[in-house]
């Protein structure tokens, strides 16, 4: 594992702190702040889209009948992580995590925490090697049963280069039909100005560079995929359980697509 560097800032670090928690360092906290001077609006983001990834899950695990998770880019464990969420409606669910990071990597314990009916593993590898991710998945999951892949607020960190729209298609083509894709996506069209801003400011100070997209581009990467109601929307209109949800400031679109 790579020692992590406590004086650089780090984008799980910083997603972490504006989250409420508490596994960030100075580094971290100063270039979040810079990040909210430009967005103010950035940790309630943040919390409106972990509300919104929970409530993905809980439908997928129930109204869909989904059993198999594949979590790409998931972060620091926090509050309703995947597995949690999806054990809580079905104990056998099977969820298998990823991430780049190795401060992510060192708190991969806490991403296992299993129930005893089902299994989490965790898998150290970049979004920008999809082929290596589905061969280390396929140890826990079936991939001949449906599975949901997620991509909750990962995307921005694979520039246009590395062809976004090419690394999901090589994923969902691996699943069988009946599989889903649940993702969110920061925005380069809702809170525009700010947006922009803060993209610039992320970028000038973090070694994760970002890139926000429109709704359109957001759109194409759920292409030969049917969306689910509502459709792709702002993350705190996707399905919220109450008017305090759906009125949360969310600068991400979010939505999620049956394979068919
Ligand atoms: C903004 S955080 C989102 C965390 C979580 N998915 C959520 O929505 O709360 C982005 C996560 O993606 C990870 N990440 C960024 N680029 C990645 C890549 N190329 N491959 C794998 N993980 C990546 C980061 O380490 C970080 O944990």
């Amino acid at each position: 594992m790579e020692p992590f560097d406590p004086t650089k800032p780090n984008i799980a670090r910083v997603w972490d702190y504006w989250l409420g928690g508490k596994d960030n360092f100075a580094a971290d906290r100063a270039a979040a702040d810079e990040a909210i001077k430009a967005f103010p609006a950035i940790p309630l983001s943040a919390r409106a889209n972990r509300a919104y990834q929970a409530r993905a899950v809980r439908f997928l695990a129930g109204e869909a009948g989904i059993r198999q998770f594949l979590d790409i880019g998931t972060g620091i464990p926090t509050a309703n992580h995947t597995h949690e969420v999806a054990q809580s409606v079905a104990p056998e669910s099977r969820v298998v995590y990823t991430d780049n990071d190795p401060v992510v990597l060192s708190h991969a314990r806490a991403l296992l925490a299993s129930h005893p009916a089902g299994a989490t593993e965790y898998i150290d590898a970049d979004l920008r090697d999809p082929g290596k991710i589905l061969n280390a998945a396929a140890q826990v999951l079936d991939f001949g049963r449906p599975i949901a892949v997620m991509l909750m607020a990962i995307l921005q960190h694979i520039d246009g280069q590395h062809d976004p729209n090419a690394i999901v298609a090589t994923l969902m083509d691996a699943l069988p039909p009946g599989s889903y894709l649940a993702l969110s996506h920061p925005a380069s069209d809702i809170n525009s100005e700010e947006m922009a801003k803060m993209a610039v400011v992320l970028n000038k100070m973090m070694a994760e560079k970002v890139t926000f997209r429109e709704h359109a581009e957001v759109s194409r990467l759920f292409t030969g995929l049917e969306l689910v109601e509502p459709g792709l929307v702002q993350a705190s209109k996707w399905r919220p359980a109450s008017e305090l949800e759906a009125s949360s400031p969310a600068a991400l679109w979010a939505g999620v697509a049956r394979k068919g």
